[in-house]
């Protein structure tokens, strides 16, 4: 039996997440999960949103790890992972819900593009896209932890980093996105919140 690997971050951080997506999928029935990680967050969103599908996707090399929750702690509405690379074809038609934590700052800005319009053709009209993370403000850390993370992930790849809210609203805007909510988490993260209200506009 593989053991199911443990983030500290995502134990803190679970329960604050849960409590806006229960608010914020209450009609949604099917969610897309990018870059599921561990899967700790997927096992556990799955549980506590019961009306839902939940759907974890990554990069084929983290699926043990989500398999290995799943075998832990498995839920009728969670699914098996799918192979999902954003710049590749994504393996679904369409959902009216997808969700994404700590993925944008360490995908290059290339592949926060691809993430996007992959965005933009797969989520329904009135479909809910929630993204968690570090953000700056027109340049500006909201702490000094985040810059001093945002100098870690770098020295790792210069390609990562905390990215600009504005830039990735404008990108958000390019495929049809609006930003409807934008709130203050713990640990100083943000959960926002974007809604498909109209096709893609190239
Ligand atoms: C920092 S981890 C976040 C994992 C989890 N969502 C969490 O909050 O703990 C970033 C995730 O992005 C995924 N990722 C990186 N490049 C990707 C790509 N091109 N397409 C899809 N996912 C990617 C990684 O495999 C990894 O699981």
């Amino acid at each position: 039996m593989i053991a199911a690997p443990f983030s500290q971050a995502c134990e803190n951080n679970k329960i604050p997440i849960v409590e806006q997506l229960k608010k914020i999928f209450t009609t949604t029935s099917k969610v897309l999960e990018v870059g599921s990680g561990s899967g700790q967050h997927a096992v556990f969103f799955a549980a506590q949103l019961p009306h839902l599908i939940w759907q974890p996707t990554d990069l084929t090399v983290n699926h043990y790890g989500i398999n290995a929750w799943r075998n832990e702690l498995p839920s009728p509405n969670l699914k098996p992972p799918l192979e999902l690379d954003v710049s590749a074809a994504w393996p679904v038609v369409q959902v009216d819900g997808i969700f994404t934590a700590n993925t944008l700052h360490i995908m290059s800005w290339e592949l926060v593009k691809l993430f996007f319009q992959g965005v933009g053709k797969h989520l329904a009209l009135q479909g809910r896209l929630v993204v968690y993370g570090p953000f700056k403000y027109q340049g500006q850390f909201t702490s000094e932890s985040n810059a001093q993370f945002d100098l870690w992930l770098k020295a790792h790849d210069s390609a990562r980093g905390v990215r600009n809210i504005e830039d990735v609203v404008q990108l958000a805007q390019s495929v049809g996105l609006a930003l409807t909510s934008d709130t203050v988490m713990p640990a100083n993260n943000q959960l926002l919140v974007f809604e498909k209200q109209q096709h893609e506009v190239r």
